[in-house]
Formats: C-alpha cells, sequence, structure tokens
C-alpha cells in the first residue's frame, strides 16, 4: 500500500530525493497523539453528517485508538518512518488503511491535510500552553516560598542597577521580584490556550469548506473548542494561536534567564551569594576544582536562541498569501521546535532553581557595599527640612570623605531596609504583604482553572 496521499494524476513516481527533502515526518512526529485526537473528531463530523454509517464510524474510531495506543506504547515512531509517508498525518492515515481494510480509506473524506494540520497543531500549542501555565505557577510559588523563608531569617542583599551597589534589600524582595514574571508568565500562557481554543479548523478541508455535509460543531465540541471556525480560507492558512503560545514560550525563557544570570554571577567566588548544589553542577574534565552552572548558562543560552527560532517562524508567514502554503510546514517546524526546547529549558531551570541554595551569611555581609545606604542618609535629610538636591550634595560630599578615609557610613543596611515606608517597597512588612498578595493571586488562578475544567 502506497503512504502518498496523491498520485492518481501523476505518470510517474516523485523524485525520491525530492519527496525527502519535503517530508515533514521527523518534525512531526511529536504532533501525532494530537492528530489521533483530529481523527477522532473527523469521524465524528462524518458520522454526524450522515456521511459514513455507524459501524463504519466504529471501525475508524477503532483504529484510530489503535494507533493512538501505538504512538502511546512507542511503536508508531518506527512504522511511520519507515512508512514513506510525507507527514505524520499521512502515516496515521496509512496506518488506519493497513488496521482498517475496509473502513480505513473512507477517513478522509472531506478533510485534507490543510485543516488537519491546523487543528492537530492548535490542539498541540494548547496542551504545551497549559503545561506551561502549570510551570510557571509552580516555579512561582517555589520562589515566593523561598520568600517566606528568607523573610523570617532577614538576609539582605546588596541590589545593583548598572550592576553597581546601589541600596540594601530584602533577599525576600529580590525572590518576589524573581516570582512577579511567572506569574504573568502564567496568565500570557493561560490567555494563549484560550486562543487556541478558540476556533475549531477541521472541517475547513482544503480552503474552501466541503460539499460534504460535515458536523462541524460536533468536531469542535469533541476537542473542546468554543466553535468552528467562521471562515476555511483563513482557519487552513492562519498560525496565530500556535505563535501566540511559542511567544509566550520565548518570554518565560527570556524571564528565566534573567534569573540565571544573576545566580551564575553571584555564584563566583567574587560573590559567593549562591551555592550550585551537586545535583545541578558540572565539573571540568581538566581544571579539578571546577563547580560550574551550566544549567544556567544553558538558560540564556536557549532563551536567545529561542527569539531566533520564534523570529524564524514568524518571519516565514510575512508576505504569504492567504490560505495554506507549503512555507506553512516551516512555520510548523519552528513553532514547534522552539516550544519543545524552550519546555525542557523551563524545567531544566525549575530543578536547578530548587538545588541553589543562598549564603544567607555572605549576603548579609555585603548588603551594606559601596555605601547603598547613602540614599536613605539623604531621604533622612530631607525628612528633616532639607531639600532633595542639597541633600544629594552633603551625602554625596559624605561619602567622598568616607571613602577617602576607607571608613562605611553610618547607617546599616537592616536599619535602610526597615526604614522603608512605601506600598511595594522592600520593608518587612511590605514583602510579607507582597508574598501574601502574589500567593492569593496564584491560588485564586488555580481555582479559576479547576472550576473551568
Ligand atoms: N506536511 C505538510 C505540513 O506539515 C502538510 C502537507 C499539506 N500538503 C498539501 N499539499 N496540502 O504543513
Amino acid at each position: 500500500m502506497t503512504s502518498l496521499q496523491w498520485g492518481g494524476r501523476f505518470t510517474s513516481a516523485p523524485d525520491a530525493s525530492l519527496l525527502a527533502f519535503g517530508s515533514s515526518l521527523v518534525d512531526d512526529l511529536v504532533l501525532a497523539a494530537f492528530d489521533v485526537l483530529t481523527s477522532h473528531a473527523h469521524v465524528d463530523a462524518l458520522a454526524g453528517g450522515g456521511i459514513i454509517d455507524t459501524t463504519r464510524a466504529a471501525a475508524l474510531h477503532a483504529a484510530i485508538a489503535r494507533v493512538g495506543q501505538e504512538i502511546e506504547n512507542g511503536q508508531f515512531a518506527a512504522y511511520a518512518q519507515s512508512s514513506g509517508a510525507e507527514d505524520v498525518h499521512g502515516a496515521i492515515d496509512a496506518r488506519v488503511r493497513e488496521l482498517e481494510p475496509e473502513h480505513g480509506a473512507f477517513l478522509h473524506a472531506g478533510r485534507s491535510r490543510n485543516d488537519q494540520v491546523a487543528t492537530t497543531l492548535a490542539l498541540y500549542a494548547r496542551a504545551r500552553a497549559e503545561d506551561a501555565a502549570a510551570r510557571c505557577r509552580s516555579i512561582a510559588r517555589s520562589l515566593l516560598e523561598r520568600a517566606s523563608n528568607e523573610l523570617e531569617a532577614g538576609t539582605r542583599l546588596c541590589a545593583t542597577t548598572h550592576w553597581q551597589p546601589a541600596q540594601p534589600v530584602l533577599l525576600a524582595f529580590w525572590l518576589v521580584a524573581a516570582a512577579e514574571p511567572f506569574a504573568r508568565g502564567a496568565k500570557r500562557f493561560s490567555a494563549a490556550a484560550e486562543s487556541a481554543s478558540e476556533c475549531c479548523p477541521l472541517g475547513s478541508s482544503a480552503l474552501a469548506g466541503s460539499s460534504l455535509p460535515l458536523d462541524r460543531q460536533a468536531a469542535a465540541t469533541r476537542l473542546e473548542f468554543a466553535r468552528p471556525s467562521r471562515n476555511a480560507m483563513d482557519a487552513v492558512g492562519t498560525r496565530d494561536a500556535a505563535l501566540d503560545v511559542a511567544h509566550a514560550y520565548v518570554r518565560a525563557c527570556v524571564d528565566a534567564s534573567r534569573i540565571a544570570e544573576e545566580l551564575v554571577i553571584w555564584a563566583t567566588p567574587a560573590f559567593g551569594y549562591v551555592k550550585l548544589g551537586d545535583a545541578s553542577s558540572t565539573g571540568s574534565s581538566l581544571m579539578p576544582q571546577k563547580r560550574n552552572p551550566d544549567i544556567f548558562e544553558l538558560t540564556r543560552g536557549v532563551a536567545s536562541a529561542q527569539i531566533g527560532t520564534y523570529a524564524g517562524a514568524l518571519s516565514s508567514l510575512t508576505g504569504m498569501a492567504l490560505s495554506y502554503h507549503r512555507d506553512l510546514q516551516e512555520t510548523k517546524r519552528q513553532i514547534v521546535d522552539g516550544i519543545e526546547r524552550a519546555a525542557r529549558a523551563l524545567a531544566a531551570f525549575e530543578r536547578a532553581l530548587a538545588d541553589t541554595t543562598f549564603v544567607r551569611d555572605a549576603c548579609n555581609a555585603h548588603a551594606a557595599d559601596g555605601y547603598a545606604v547613602a540614599t536613605d542618609m539623604a531621604d533622612a535629610l530631607i525628612a528633616q527640612g532639607t531639600s532633595a538636591r542639597d541633600a544629594h550634595a552633603q551625602i554625596g560630599a559624605l561619602v567622598r570623605r568616607a571613602e577617602e578615609a576607607g571608613e562605611p557610613l553610618d547607617l546599616s543596611a537592616r536599619a535602610s531596609v526597615e526604614g522603608k515606608v512605601t506600598y511595594g517597597s522592600t520593608s518587612p512588612a511590605a514583602v510579607r504583604a507582597a508574598i501574601a498578595s502574589l500567593v492569593d493571586e496564584l491560588e485564586s488562578f488555580d481555582k479559576l482553572r479547576m472550576t473551568r475544567s
């Protein structure tokens, strides 16, 4: 049986090397389980429209379910690769025809790979977005747990701008700052999952809809889309929802990379604020003393590579006419590659983060370094009636004299931190409130998700 889904109008076979070049099988095997869902839904659409009877529908569902099992137990990949199919969709269709010689050839009625790819990619993107929303929430939660512990311990840190000592803060304050982007990321992923759930392309056929009375609502319902897509031409050609998910992944990687960068630097002996755990560190094949932060470095590396992959996916759409064009295969490859790699990077980042400990003494010892309390001293003058400009000049001169004498300023990092009074500041009370508020936000988000599903 040929695995190609076309050929009747040609007199000779396609060139093997060109067929190999055009194949997307290696890239879209990861979508196999989602094509199974799409295929089941298409059977519903065929049966719902009376295009196939219930016996045929049951036989097709059973064969598709068998393929689903073969995907799950790992058998299917080898079959697909040896099948000669152009893509995972063709391979699944071929396997269904093999398993079900009598009914299998009716599965593709009214269906094109164009609406099949669009639907399958949307389902994949939605599932990955949901995974990532959960991942972001779990990263945020673990950062907040650490924040509570460090707040309890009163650990202080010299926060920097331009990597120069700026002002003392609580380590808990930094940890909340690290958690916030992941809470926002979780929301971004949920919104992207929602956009991937909006409309079901299946039943759009090649681009114009079908002259077979497909029950599109039945397909949309089974796949948990809000409704069937409104315009077949748009539905087969858009990659908007998958791009939203890919974008959310890039953003989460960039957020992780900023924390990774700071930890890489804090793990150097010059800082010594953190200790990397054995499980997430690597050694050197030559230098016996080495403990390298490879996972955090890879977090940075993957983030910048993902920006490139995402830009590639987006750019492949530039100027593309509406409906399906084969360039979309490249768009899909880059979206899927990007998401898969980013998902692995976020998982590794979370694991390495859990394996990293703060060295409280080192953090505290440097909290007032570089005259970081100078701003509080200027604020104290302002509070007594001095103008901001004069206070700045007076304390600036004080810093100059202290620096010449090699002396610190007469204010502790602890007093600096405890003296903050504004909402959202690094004072212990404000940090406690911020932790509670963000924990609440994450919890209500979880509840919302639970009531929805
Ligand atoms: N493999 C293609 C993709 O992944 C689908 C092929 C659709 N081909 C076609 N001639 N309509 O996008």
